[in-house]
């Protein structure tokens, strides 16, 4: 049996993880620790058989606290700040969390574990955004793309996965890091692309695409991420990086259009759906497309993120089982189907903040 300390676990990749590791290994103890920022939910742990602590990974003695009494011995950390419009409006937030927090809980981890021969795993989760961006016809990131961020959000990860490999080198924790693509899905925060757009559909809202929307993003469905992360933690070798994709490079404006006729389809086979939601245009008879805006560009906007997780494929098995078609459906079904769910969070502070911190990225290029 193991003992997981889970990070960030009430966010939307991590509590997806606890999801998955629960069902799939129900002998093994998991604790969650999680700050409860504007981003994490209690409610996104419910009915599953995890423990929730609520403090702050910058927290040492808490850290110390948990794995002792918990007894841990498997640390994977999920906790960030991870919105990047968010970074470049207000980058500290991501050096004190990323930076800082992630090496608060390397320092714990290796007075509590390194050279004490207790077998133990620190899994670091980290982005594909610290390769920088790519040309129209470069290859794909590998484990060996050099470094390369280019907003406050990748360069706070970038210096976290350096202090990870640097514990691994000088004191000898046993790492492993993941850099993954863009993942969607289930308990996806609506600042997001695809969920803000589902909703934004939903009330007739703008669809705020920036620039000219041919920006390529490498889509991964967040159940195919925690599989990956799963195998890592299983089979992975100690000290080295992982990439981890979903095999669908698709231009925004590709995905925006796919969601658009799959929220006018839902709307064509549900009739309820248009009385819910009386203000979206396919509750009307027009397409959900005429919500389409395109909007001033995000500052230092990366064109294109591209994964070759060949290594994860060879060496661990990994292999993604959604297509983006079927994984986009599950998702459009899933926010239909929880709609008190995000109401929960609209309802919060969250749609004033939008407006004062990025209101003026709503309007027209
Ligand atoms: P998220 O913003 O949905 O969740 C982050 C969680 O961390 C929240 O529950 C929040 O309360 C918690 N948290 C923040 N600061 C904390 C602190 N100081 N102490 C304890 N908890 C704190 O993020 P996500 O999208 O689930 O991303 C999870 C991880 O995966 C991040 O490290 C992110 O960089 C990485 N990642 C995300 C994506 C993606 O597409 N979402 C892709 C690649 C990598
Ligand atoms: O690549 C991995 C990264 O993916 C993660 O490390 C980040 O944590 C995660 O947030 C995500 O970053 P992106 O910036 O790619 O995701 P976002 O959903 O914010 O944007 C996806 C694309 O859509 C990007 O090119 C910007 C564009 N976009 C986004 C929003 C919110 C718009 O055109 N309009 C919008 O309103």
């Amino acid at each position: 049996m193991a003992s997981l300390l889970v990070t960030g676990g009430a966010g939307f990749i991590g509590s997806n993880f606890v999801a998955h590791w629960t069902a799939t290994h129900p002998e093994d103890r998991v604790t969650v620790l999680d700050l409860l920022t504007y981003a994490g939910n209690r409610a996104n742990l419910d009915g599953m058989r995890a423990e929730l602590v609520v403090g702050d990974i910058r927290d040492e003695a808490l850290v110390a606290e948990l794995v002792d009494s918990r007894d841990v011995d498997t640390l994977v950390h999920f906790a960030a700040e991870s919105h990047v419009d968010r970074s470049i409006v207000g980058p500290d937030a991501f050096i004190e969390t990323n930076v800082l927090g992630t090496h608060a809980l390397l320092k714990v981890a290796r007075k509590k574990w390194a050279g004490t021969g207790r077998p133990h795993r620190f899994h670091h989760v980290s982005t594909d955004e610290v390769y920088g961006t790519l040309g129209p016809n470069d290859p794909a990131f590998s484990e060996e793309t050099p470094y390369a961020p280019n907003s406050p959000y990748s360069a706070s990860k970038a210096a976290s996965d350096h202090l990870v490999r640097a514990y691994h080198h000088t004191y000898g924790l046993h790492t492993t890091t993941s850099n993954c693509s863009n993942n969607y899905g289930p308990f996806h925060f609506p600042e997001k692309l695809i969920p803000l757009f589902i909703i934004n559909a939903l009330h007739g809202r703008n669809l705020p695409i920036y620039g000219d929307g041919m920006q390529v993003r490498d889509w991964l469905h967040v159940e195919d991420h925690c599989r990956g992360i799963a195998a890592v933690l299983k089979h992975g070798r100690v000290g080295e990086t992982y990439n981890i994709g979903g095999g669908a490079e698709l231009p925004n404006i590709r995905v925006i259009d796919t969601l658009c006729a799959a929220v006018d389809s839902a709307f064509a086979a549900n009739p309820a759906l248009a009385q819910r939601f009386p203000d979206a245009p396919a509750a009307k008879g027009l397409p959900t497309s005429t919500l389409k805006t395109f909007v001033a560009d995000r500052p230092g906007h990366d064109r294109r993120y591209a994964i070759d997780c060949r290594k994860a494929m060879t060496e661990l098995g990994y292999s993604p089982k959604h297509s983006f078609e079927s994984g986009f459906a599950q998702t459009l079904g899933w926010y239909l189907d929880h709609e008190s769910w995000w109401r929960g969070i609209l309802d919060g502070s969250y749609l004033e903040w939008v407006e004062t911190n990025y209101g003026n990225r709503q309007t027209a290029a």
